[in-house]
């Protein structure tokens, strides 16, 4: 089966041809940040008008580079929820008319459904069962993963998600929109000795996640730094580094607590913020020590594309879902 797969929940558009014989044929992504970097943050109109320009001719692209035609496409899968509703618009849109226009059935994908099979895309994949962080702008949570379509929340984040707070924390140290490499880069220079920042909620039971306080922490600490308004260098490198570590470890401590409360040995890291360097080598790291395993995707299926919705859509499509005809998005969808 070949399948189609288009993502436009936000500041992406990706497009993507998986075959479910043959692996992922092609793909495509073009990057809106040039867009939305004099803005700070995703303008939405501004995304949902340049997937309209985006998405034809990338799939042009990927046609032609995986040497296909639309004859040979037999389904078309799109990101149906959650994200912003113009932008989820576009994409449900044309995969709808294209779907309409072949005579193959379309199927609306759940985005972070797309992120956490992203992995199954390398050639070393997990094997089911495991469990999964999706750490992204939107959402950190713990899942179990028991098959496509099988999953449990085990625990997620009270308030703002892992790479909103990066975010928000690069707004503070002057570091444009999205902040989580821009903080990263930071970090690696400061020195991980000088501050302690808290690490939200690891001593108490279970698996949720609270950003939003780390957050004010950090705040406090920028301003507290600042000499007449302004923070030193040294002090920006340093608030990056404490702020990461407090990130990165309070993600490992819940990670180990749910493999262990799941009996479970591998997991699987997906979302925007598992491309962060020391979140997977502090991870490898945490879970070698109890012979467990930690798969991610390559760094490019991280961040929002085509090839993880292709691939979601895929499987379910092959196990005989589809949706009815009409254009639907669902904005706000639980897992
Ligand atoms: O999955 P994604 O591309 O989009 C959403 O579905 O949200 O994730 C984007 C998020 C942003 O918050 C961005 O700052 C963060 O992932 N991010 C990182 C890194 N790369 C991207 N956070 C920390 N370290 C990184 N290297
Ligand atoms: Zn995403």
């Amino acid at each position: 089966m070949l399948i189609l797969g288009l993502e436009t929940s936000c500041d992406e558009t990706g497009v993507a041809l998986y075959h479910t014989e043959r692996g992922l044929l092609a793909h495509a992504l073009f990057s809106q940040i040039d867009i939305h970097v004099e803005y700070g943050g995703v303008v939405p109109e501004l995304a949902s008008r340049d997937h309209v320009r985006k998405t034809l001719p990338l799939l042009e692209q990927v046609m032609a580079e995986a040497g296909v035609t639309a004859a040979d496409i037999d389904g078309v899968a799109y990101t149906a929820g959650p994200g912003l509703v113009g932008a989820l618009m576009v994409g449900a849109t044309l995969a709808r008319a294209l779907a309409w226009g072949w005579g193959v059935p379309a199927l609306g994908v759940h985005h972070m459904e797309g992120h956490l099979l992203a992995p199954m895309l390398e050639e070393e994949h997990p094997e089911f069962p495991f469990v999964a962080l999706l750490v992204s702008g939107g959402h950190t949570q713990l899942v179990r993963v028991d098959g496509i379509g099988k999953y449990k929340l085990l625990g997620e984040s009270l308030d703002d998600a892992a790479g909103e707070a990066f975010d928000k924390v690069a707004k503070m140290l002057g570091l444009p929109y999205p902040g989580g490499p821009h903080v990263a880069k930071l970090a690696a220079q400061g020195n991980s000795e000088r501050f302690d920042f808290p690490r939200p909620m690891v001593n108490r039971p279970g698996l949720d996640f609270s950003f939003s306080g780390l957050k004010t922490y950090t705040l406090n600490t920028v301003e507290d730094c600042k000499i007449d308004g302004v923070l030193g260098e040294q002090d920006r490198v340093d608030i990056a580094r404490a702020f990461e570590d407090a990130v990165v470890s309070t993600l490992t401590i819940k990670c180990r607590r749910a493999l262990q409360q799941e009996g479970l040995k591998t997991l699987v890291m997906a979302g925007g913020v598992s491309a962060n360097l020391n979140l997977r080598a502090e991870l490898k790291r945490a879970l070698a020590k109890e012979q467990a395993a930690v798969f991610y995707p390559a760094p490019q299926f991280c961040t929002d594309n085509g090839a993880m919705i292709a691939y979601a859509g895929a499987q379910r499509l092959r196990a005989g879902q589809i949706d009815a005809a009409d254009v639907a998005v669902r904005p706000r969808w639980p897992m």
